[in-house]
C-alpha cells in the first residue's frame, strides 16, 4: 500500500507540475509587447528574441519602411535595412511614430501588456551640445527622448487598460560629477541627467510597474571568457564594465518572467568569475523591489557639473591653442632670424 501511495503522489505531483509549466509558458506566449528603439542595436536584438519566442510584438518605427532597400541585420546595415528586416519577422507588427509624440505611444501600446522602452537619443554634433545650441524643447534633445517620451509611455500604458509594466534601459547616473557622466552630459545634451529624471517618473508613478536596467558600456561583443553576469537591485552600484547588447536584450526579455522584478532598479555588469552567474535566471530570482529613497532630482547637480566640465574643456582648448600660437610665433621668429643672418 505505501508503494501505491508513493506512486500515486508522484503521478499527482508530475501532473500539477506539467499544468504549472504549461500555464507559465503559455502566459509568456500570450503576452503582447510594445518596443521602442526598434532599429537600435539593443532594440533589434530584443525584438528578435521576442519573435523567436512567438511573442506578439508591436515595434515603434520613426520612418516608414522603404520597399526599395534590401533587408539586413548585419552590423553595417542602415537603419532602414534593419527596419525592413524586422518588419518581416514573425509575430512582429510595425507602428510608425515617434516616442516624443503622445499619440504615437498610445497607438503603439494598444492591446500590449508590457513596454520595452529601448530608445535613446541620437548622438548630437559635439559642439551643438557643448554650447547648448539645441533647445530643450526640440524633439531630438535628450529631455524629449529620455524624459518626455517616458512620460508619454507611462501615460499610454495607463490609458491602454492592458499594459502593466515598462522595462526601461538607462545607465548609471546617480553621480553627476563622475568623469563619464560629465562627459556624456556635456557632449550628449544632458543625456544622463534626463535618463535619471525619466527613471524618477517611473519610480514615482504608482499605477504602472517598472524594471529599470542600468547596463555597463554596450558595444563590444567580445567579453573575456572569464567574465560572468552580475546584477544588483535597489540601484546599487557595480564597477562599470563592457556588456553586450545581446546580454542586455536577453535580460530585458527574461525579467518579464520574474514578477519579483516589478518596481526594481537593476545594475547589470560583467564581473570576474566566482562573483556572478553564467545566466540571468538565478540572479533575477533574487531581485527585490526598490526600497531605498532615490534622490528626488539630480538635474541641478548634473547641469552644474556639465557646465564646469565645459568651462574646463574650453579653457584647456584655449590654453592649447595659445600655446600652439606662441610656439608657431617662436619658430617663425627663429626661422626669420636664421634667414636674415644668412
Ligand atoms: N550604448 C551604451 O553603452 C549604453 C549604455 C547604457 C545605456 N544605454 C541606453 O540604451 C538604449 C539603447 O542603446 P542602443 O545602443 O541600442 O542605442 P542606438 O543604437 O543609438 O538606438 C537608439 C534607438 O532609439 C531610437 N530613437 C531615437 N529617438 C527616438 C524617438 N524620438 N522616438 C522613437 N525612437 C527613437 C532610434 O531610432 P532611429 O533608428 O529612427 O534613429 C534607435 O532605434 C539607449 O537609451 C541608451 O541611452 C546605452
Amino acid at each position: 500500500m505505501p508503494v501505491i501511495n508513493t506512486i500515486m503522489r508522484s503521478i499527482a505531483i508530475a501532473f500539477v507540475s506539467a499544468i504549472l509549466l504549461s500555464s507559465s509558458s503559455s502566459s509568456c506566449l500570450a503576452m503582447r509587447v510594445a518596443v521602442t528603439g526598434t532599429t537600435g542595436r539593443l532594440g533589434r536584438q530584443a525584438i528578435q528574441i521576442l519573435s523567436s519566442k512567438g511573442i506578439e510584438t508591436r515595434c515603434l518605427l520613426r520612418h516608414p519602411i522603404d520597399a526599395n532597400v534590401v533587408p539586413s541585420i548585419e552590423k553595417d546595415a542602415s537603419s532602414s535595412q534593419v527596419a525592413s528586416y524586422i518588419a518581416n519577422l514573425p509575430h512582429v507588427t510595425m507602428v510608425t511614430g515617434d516616442a516624443t509624440d503622445a499619440s504615437s505611444c498610445m497607438e503603439l501600446v494598444k492591446g500590449c501588456d508590457v513596454i520595452l522602452a529601448l530608445h535613446g537619443p541620437i548622438r548630437p554634433p559635439p559642439l551643438q551640445s557643448l554650447f547648448c545650441l539645441l533647445p530643450e524643447s526640440d524633439p531630438k534633445h535628450s529631455r524629449s527622448v529620455n524624459f518626455l517620451a517616458v512620460q508619454n509611455l507611462i501615460h499610454a500604458a495607463r490609458e491602454s487598460g492592458t499594459c502593466q509594466r515598462i522595462v526601461r534601459v538607462t545607465g548609471k547616473g546617480e553621480e553627476p560629477t563622475s568623469f563619464f557622466t560629465v562627459l556624456i552630459n556635456m557632449l550628449g545634451n544632458m543625456a544622463k541627467a534626463w535618463n535619471y529624471e525619466g527613471e524618477q517618473l517611473l519610480r514615482t508613478n504608482p499605477d504602472i510597474d517598472y524594471t529599470i536596467i542600468r547596463p555597463g558600456v554596450m558595444g563590444n561583443d567580445d567579453i573575456p571568457m572569464e567574465k560572468v553576469l552580475a546584477l544588483t537591485d535597489n540601484g546599487q552600484d557595480l564597477p562599470v564594465s563592457a556588456v553586450t547588447h545581446s546580454q542586455i536584450a536577453n535580460l530585458c526579455v527574461e525579467c518579464l518572467e520574474y514578477p519579483n522584478t516589478a518596481r526594481s532598479t537593476l545594475t547589470a555588469m560583467n564581473v570576474k568569475s566566482g562573483t556572478g552567474a553564467e545566466s540571468y535566471g538565478p540572479l533575477l530570482a533574487k531581485v527585490q523591489p526598490d526600497s531605498r529613497t532615490f534622490p528626488t532630482s539630480l538635474l541641478k547637480e548634473h547641469k552644474q557639473a556639465a557646465r564646469m566640465g565645459a568651462a574646463i574643456l574650453v579653457a584647456f582648448v584655449a590654453v592649447c591653442l595659445s600655446g600652439i600660437a606662441a610656439l608657431t610665433n617662436a619658430i617663425g621668429g627663429a626661422v626669420v632670424g636664421l634667414l636674415s643672418k644668412k
